[in-house]
């Protein structure tokens, strides 16, 4: 399988799963756009790909924003000259003391943000990468979305990030139905439980108790998030468009 020369967008790529995302398409041969608010992790990801041998670019910025969205968008396309794949990655899931907030401990604001990020940045990026592959009629769009999107067993998140996932998950059929007609697809990855820094994020015993309600007995690594989504921008899913791909060891199967 190699992706040659493609070149991939992804948000949040500065740690975690979307670090492992950019590392993953640059290994398959991608030319690399790497979006974080974090410029130190930024960096530290466009080196690590650079060393690699693939060109790698960074563009700061909240994928909150629309015009930011449209901005490092058209950037990415001039400096790497085109856009084939966009991996909408970027999310938050604020705790309450390492733990779930319940929606009565949820402020306004806080609902707002979650949304802003998780599901309005799928929209931003999408409509803005949308703007070159239509012309082009070729492209891939994976959102990350998770598990408690579909199932509501909301483990270590509140209803603001369940609602938000979910969002994405109808979202992704959506988009697929719009875009289908000039060749490009668009699908969804739902993690279950990964071990990224988002994982420290909860207090031990919450995660212990996540770990022993996994089928496969263990936490994902960010790397088989990654391998989801390389699978998806693939020849492999050349035929798949609308799909969400559960990447769990079975916590939560349909
Ligand atoms: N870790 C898990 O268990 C898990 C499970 C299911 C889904 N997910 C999803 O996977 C994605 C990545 O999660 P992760 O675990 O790697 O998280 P993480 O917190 O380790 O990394 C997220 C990255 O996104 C960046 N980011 C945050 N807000 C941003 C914004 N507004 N604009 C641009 N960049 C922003 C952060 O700086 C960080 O580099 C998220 O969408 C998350 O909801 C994670």
């Amino acid at each position: 399988m190699k992706l040659d020369g493609q070149k991939a967008f992804i948000t949040g790529a500065g740690q975690g799963i979307g670090e492992a995302i950019a590392l993953k398409l640059a290994e398959y041969g991608c030319d690399v756009a790497i979006n974080d608010v974090s410029k130190e992790n930024a960096e530290e990801a466009r080196g690590k790909i650079q060393a690699m041998g693939r060109r790698a670019i960074t563009l700061l910025g909240d994928v909150a924003d629309f015009p930011e969205a449209e901005k490092m968008v058209k950037q990415a396309v001039d400096q790497l000259g085109g856009m084939d794949i966009l991996v909408n990655n970027a999310g938050i899931s604020p705790k309450k003391e390492g733990r779930k907030p319940k929606i009565y401990e949820i402020e306004e604001q806080e609902w707002d943000r979650v949304m802003a990020v998780n599901l309005k940045g799928v929209f931003n990026f999408s409509k803005a990468a949308l703007a070159f592959m239509i012309p082009k009629k070729k492209g891939r769009i994976v959102n990350i979305a998770s598990i408690t999107g579909k199932t509501g067993n909301s483990g270590p998140v509140g209803v603001h990030y369940v609602a938000s996932k979910a969002g994405v998950i109808g979202m992704t059929k959506a988009m697929a139905y719009d875009v289908a007609e000039f060749g490009i697809t668009v699908n969804a990855v739902a993690p279950g439980v990964i071990d990224s820094p988002l994982r420290k994020m909860s207090t031990p015993e919450v995660n212990e108790a996540l770990r022993r309600a996994i089928p496969l007995g263990r936490f994902g690594t960010p790397e088989e998030v990654a391998d989801g989504v390389l699978f998806l921008v693939s020849d492999f899913a050349k035929y798949i468009t609308g799909e969400t791909l559960d990447v769990t060891g079975g916590w939560g199967m349909d």
